[in-house]
């Protein structure tokens, strides 16, 4: 029997039961992490091996180096995922992992090493995309919540409004026109000497300062869920050099807090007129961002007054992590969706992709 006929027999299974417990592998930027869920909602081990220490030295990710690194660290990740998940490699049914988008040597290293593991264990072999994976750590937080809804997914490549209409079936209502949030509080970070990552540290440092110190340009974009953070990243930044040109000290968390505040009502406000224009009445968080503090207390605040029913993960499951991987992972083995051992990367994955494993480009 080839593998092929094996893990599409084993997969025939699993979607019988309606049960799984799926070994998760994501690699796409520049964390290592591995973790086991159980059909999908409940997370059993979850294991994250983080190169935040080794680029910030270089003041950004090196993607030679993250390719590296994960190299490194995906086997004794396995060890640590099934030893905190007390199982062993028997226990699991198949496997998963982040095939885009994202920085193609990284990703490479994670789909090797699950296509290895899935050949070797005569696994089927679940293809994520990364972007799926942060809408579905909400499955994982809210074990209650299910399609449709609406999701703000904000990272550091991606900044989007999607309408999640069923599981892994989604409907793009806007987005960035340009830089996605993450990376303009990382760009705008470095104005301010914060080290890589800047946004989590940016974030901590608003908190101290006060929002109306500094007035920023208001965002004009052209769609009604649009929108565009470079006009104000570079306002932001010019700003900031003026300032220091003409000798004037910088407050730096009324700075960040005020640049935060810019940045958090732009989102909320076209989040939150998607919700009311789709007359869907849940509202769901992800992606890195999403473990802003502003911006979680926001979207309560406003979602309360909408009416809505507000959901996010932990900011553990915000930022990247391999549970989310695997939650994403059942709904696509439980359609049947496997994947054939040439699996390969797309770096520019869209989220709505044709379903040709290793070929073409979605939407997104
Ligand atoms: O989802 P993620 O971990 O990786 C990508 O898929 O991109 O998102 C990382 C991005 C980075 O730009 C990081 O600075 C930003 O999310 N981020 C934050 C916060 N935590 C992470 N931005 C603002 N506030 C935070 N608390
Ligand atoms: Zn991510």
């Amino acid at each position: 029997m080839t593998y092929e006929s094996l893990a599409r027999e084993k997969a025939g299974l699993l979607m019988e039961k309606r049960h799984a417990r799926v070994l998760a592998v994501e690699s796409s930027c520049d964390e290592t992490a591995m973790a086991v869920v159980e059909d999908g909602r409940r997370l059993v081990s979850s294991v994250i091996a983080s190169q935040i220490d080794m680029h910030a030295l270089y003041g950004g990710v090196v993607p030679e180096i993250a390719s590296r690194m994960h190299v490194q660290a995906l086997d004794p990740l396995l060890d640590q995922t099934l030893q905190q998940a007390s199982m062993t490699m028997a226990d699991i049914d198949a496997v998963a992992v982040t095939y885009g988008p994202g920085l193609v040597g990284a990703l490479l290293t994670g789909v090797a090493w699950a296509k290895a593991f899935a050949y070797a264990s005569g696994l089927p072999l679940v293809p994520v995309n990364h972007i799926e994976g942060h809408v579905s750590a909400n499955y994982i937080a809210h074990p209650d919540l299910e399609p449709p809804f609406v999701c703000l997914v904000a990272s550091g490549g991606h900044s989007h409004i999607v309408r999640v209409d069923d599981y892994g079936e989604y409907t793009i209502l806007g987005g960035t026109t340009d830089d996605a949030a993450g990376e303009a509080f990382d760009k705008v970070a470095r104005v301010l000497d914060i080290p890589y990552p800047g946004g989590p540290l940016l974030d901590k440092l608003a908190e101290e300062g006060d929002d109306h110190a500094y007035a920023f340009p208001k965002i004009h974009t052209p769609g009604p869920y649009d929108f565009s953070f470079s006009g104000l990243k570079t306002a932001v930044i010019n700003q900031a050099h003026h300032l220091r040109q003409a000798g004037e000290a910088i407050n730096a968390a009324d700075w960040a807090a005020s640049f935060r505040r810019a940045v958090v009502d732009a989102l909320t406000e076209k989040t939150i007129r998607a919700c009311r224009d789709s007359g869907l009445t849940r509202l769901a968080l992800a992606g890195g961002v999403a473990s802003n503090r502003l911006l979680r207390r926001e979207i309560q605040r406003l979602g309360k007054r909408a009416g809505l029913e507000t959901f996010m993960p932990p900011a553990i499951l915000c930022t990247d992590n391999a549970a989310m991987i695997g939650s994403a992972a059942f709904y696509r083995l439980m359609k049947g969706e496997i994947a054939p051992l040439s699996l390969n990367a797309i770096p520019s994955l869209g989220l709505i992709a044709n379903g040709e494993w290793g070929m073409g480009n979605g939407e997104f």
